[in-house]
């Protein structure tokens, strides 16, 4: 068993607590000289680890008297949250950083902060501290819980606060929490990653795996229940090996099945599992569950077993369909998802075969797809890489397969009822309104504002390859 994460109360830490309060003293007397509450802006970068990060960002801020804003120019306090994924996200980072510049310039008493996976990176921390002078603080992903220490310092001492990430294996309890949905929410139940697939930065920036303790977590879904809440998604970067760090009676399936007893209108979704965990358990306690989403994202990666040998992936494409095959017999309803990969260093043509046929054969609903990324620092980075209009080609090659067996996937759903957890406006022309199925599809319908953030049935006059639309059924 790995070591056992070390927990904290934010609520109860005194240290954090001073902090706090030291900052709601200079919040307050900013409030009295502006006539209103100081405000506090958040951009959000990257996965549904980081929105729930920022949902955090916005609670330990309002805790500290900020209010908050949407709108970067009001801001008194600015806070980028950012992602290293691909070399795209990154460059979205910096850029929005860049621009960031103005309004420092226009009011230097603006204080700007950026976090996440791109600033957990050493290297990234260093061009920051040289490149972006204007930028105030900066912390990485494991030390979330401690902004109200950096920003307090900042404050008191007006230097800038740069911190690389330290590594630290603490599960932070009781953080403030600002949701941006009252009926969708995000509820992690471990953080990090152990199994440094070889292509992938986030075991370096998100540290190793630690477990929240099931009480935590139980309490956290019921108060949400309670709240209304229709849409509770468990994170994780790898759900199932959830609880390995804390002892022989956690396990994922037990957690999910303990979650789906509380009463209430609402379904549990989860992600992501690696399909070298995936056991026949967790599929079994989603089938006789009354409240678990029948939908699973099985992240597949690429069909060909060289491939996935080396990414590390530690399953091999025939272990991988017999845990879709085992989907489909207990649950012939489920919506199937998966991310895959192209472009991979050394990925033959014969390899990208293999991805194009494992698509046909496994058929998914929807795929994220994406082109490889060289991430600094990771194994695959210093493999052999391939030509970037080769991997775009296959990219191109990939959706065309795929969008058909998403059409041919969708088609049986025209004529059906279904039920839609409505999302309010749309922007599409056709409909006004959109909402997604248990399985996560986007359906595009008629209604009004009232059915935001309800369950309302709609019965499906056609079928598209990226969405569903429909009528209400009165
Ligand atoms: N390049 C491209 N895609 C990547 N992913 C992770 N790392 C990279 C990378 N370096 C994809 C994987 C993962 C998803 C969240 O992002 O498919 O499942
Ligand atoms: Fe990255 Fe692999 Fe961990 Fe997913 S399981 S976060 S792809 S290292």
């Amino acid at each position: 068993m790995a070591n056992k994460p070390t927990e904290l109360s934010l609520i109860e830490n005194e240290a954090q607590n001073g902090y706090m309060a030291y900052v709601r003293t200079h919040t307050a007397k900013l409030a009295q000289e502006l006539g209103k509450k100081p405000l506090a802006f958040v951009l959000t970068l990257g996965c549904q680890q980081n929105e729930s990060d920022s949902e955090k960002l916005r609670g330990m801020a309002a805790a500290m008297g900020y209010g908050i804003t949407d709108n970067p120019k009001d801001a008194h306090l600015l806070i980028v949250n950012t992602c290293a994924i691909r070399e795209h996200a990154e460059k979205r980072a910096l850029s929005l950083v860049g621009q960031y510049k103005h309004i420092k310039t226009a009011r230097p008493e603006a204080i700007i902060a950026v976090c996440g996976c791109m600033t957990a990176q050493p290297h990234r921390v260093e061009s920051l501290k040289r490149s972006y002078p204007y930028v105030d603080i900066l912390f990485g992903t494991s030390q979330l819980h401690r902004f109200p220490e950096f920003l307090a310092a900042k404050l008191r001492v007006g230097k800038r606060v740069l911190r690389s990430d330290e590594p630290e294996h603490t599960v932070a309890e009781d953080i403030p929490v600002i949701r941006e949905s009252s009926y969708r929410a995000w509820v992690s139940v471990m953080y990090g990653c152990n199994n440094f697939c070889t292509y992938c930065i986030v075991p370096y920036v998100r540290g190793r795996e630690r477990s929240r303790r099931k009480e935590n977590i139980i309490n956290e879904v019921k108060a949400l229940v309670t709240e209304g809440y229709r849409d509770i998604t468990l994170l994780g970067q790898n759900v199932n090996s959830y609880g390995k760090d804390l002892g022989a009676d956690y396990d994922f399936a037990d957690l999910l099945a303990e979650l789906d007893k509380i009463e209430g209108d609402y379904l549990l979704h989860f992600m992501t599992s690696h399909p070298k965990d995936a056991t026949r358990k967790l599929v079994d306690v989603m089938a006789s569950g009354k409240r678990i989403a029948h939908h699973f994202h099985l992240p597949m990666q690429s069909g060909s077993d060289a491939v996935l040998k080396a990414m590390n992936r530690r399953y091999t494409f025939e272990k991988y369909i017999g845990i879709v095959d085992y989907i489909r017999e207990k649950m012939p309803d489920a919506t199937i998802t998966s991310d895959i990969i192209v472009g991979f260093p050394e990925e033959s043509e014969k390899d990208f075969e293999d991805t194009l046929n494992a698509l046909r054969r496994a058929r998914f609903d929807m795929i994220y797809s994406f082109i490889y990324s060289p991430r600094k620092g990771t194994p695959a980075a210093e493999m052999s890489q391939i030509s970037k209009e080769l991997q775009s080609e296959r990219f191109d090659r990939l959706l065309a397969v795929q969008n058909e067996i998403a059409l041919v996937a969708n088609k049986p759903f025209e004529g059906k009822t279904v039920r839609v957890l409505c999302d309010g406006r749309s922007k599409n022309k056709e409909a006004a309104i959109t909402g997604r199925t248990e399985g996560g599809k986007i359906v595009f319908f008629d209604g009004d504002d009232s059915h935001e953030g309800k369950f309302v049935n709609v019965k499906i006059e056609r079928a598209e390859t990226f969405a569903l639309y429909g009528k209400i059924e009165k």
